[in-house]
């Protein structure tokens, strides 16, 4: 049975569309189940187009947090996801949400994690004189951006980097990770059961924005 994934969006959506394209690949065993954005959102369209499920359960339509993290778990539920990635997803979870999807909540995040958790990431980086800066895909806990990581990748900050530039060129990296995470869970090599959390090195199905060479994993 493939591995069904729900991918939770607040706007663009490019790793959602990165995650997409990766698991429509034959050789990859995984189902884009259901994309939910909390706002009208671009990405919408674009998971649409390729065929994909998609809900917009939009924050002004319900009274609270509790009453709309309900809508998103009954949804993800009823399309009986195994995995919820987090792809550019801007609310902050309550622990309760979390709790439920313990051990199958993912996030990519645009900064090689501890550093610059929350918002701004780029700029915090250049602000602070950083030398390197990255993306992280995480396992997401009650507190922010600070479950356990599980692929990181590196990019120099340039001279002559503003936010907007070092963004692209980290949007590049967290393309290939977020897919490579999802790679790994769906054929095995990533599993994680309580705090326990394996990681089997191997060849990851399919590829990865035309990389022909099969990727390994973890590194
Ligand atoms: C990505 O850079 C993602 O890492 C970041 O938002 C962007 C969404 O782009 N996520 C966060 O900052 C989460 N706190 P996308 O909609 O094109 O994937």
């Amino acid at each position: 049975m493939p591995l069904r994934v729900g991918i939770l969006i607040s706007g663009r959506g490019s790793n959602m569309l990165a995650l997409a394209e990766y698991a429509q690949q034959d050789d990859v065993n995984a189902d884009i189940a259901l994309v939910i954005a909390d706002k009208p959102a671009q990405g919408l369209d674009h998971a649409s187009q390729l065929g994909i499920e998609t809900l917009l359960l939009d924050r002004a339509d319900y009274q609270n947090r509790a009453s709309h993290e309900a809508a998103i778990i009954n949804a993800l539920d009823d399309a009986e996801v195994d995995a919820v990635f987090l792809a550019g997803y801007m609310r902050v979870l309550s622990a309760d949400f979390c709790h439920h999807y313990e051990g199958r909540l993912f996030n990519i995040h645009p900064s090689l994690l501890p550093r610059h958790k929350g918002l701004d990431t780029h700029q915090r980086a250049l602000d602070g004189g950083d030398r390197e800066h990255g993306c992280s895909v995480h396992l997401v806990t009650a507190d922010l951006d600070d479950g356990p990581v599980l692929i990181q990748r590196a990019v120099p900050v340039l001279a002559d980097d503003d936010a907007e530039t070092l963004a692209a060129r980290v949007l590049k990296e967290e393309h290939i990770i977020y897919p490579m995470a999802l790679g790994a869970l769906a054929a095995g090599l990533l599993s994680i059961d309580g705090d326990q959390i394996t990681m089997e090195i191997g060849e990851l199905p399919g590829r990865i924005n035309g990389v022909d060479a099969p990727l390994s994993w973890p590194a």
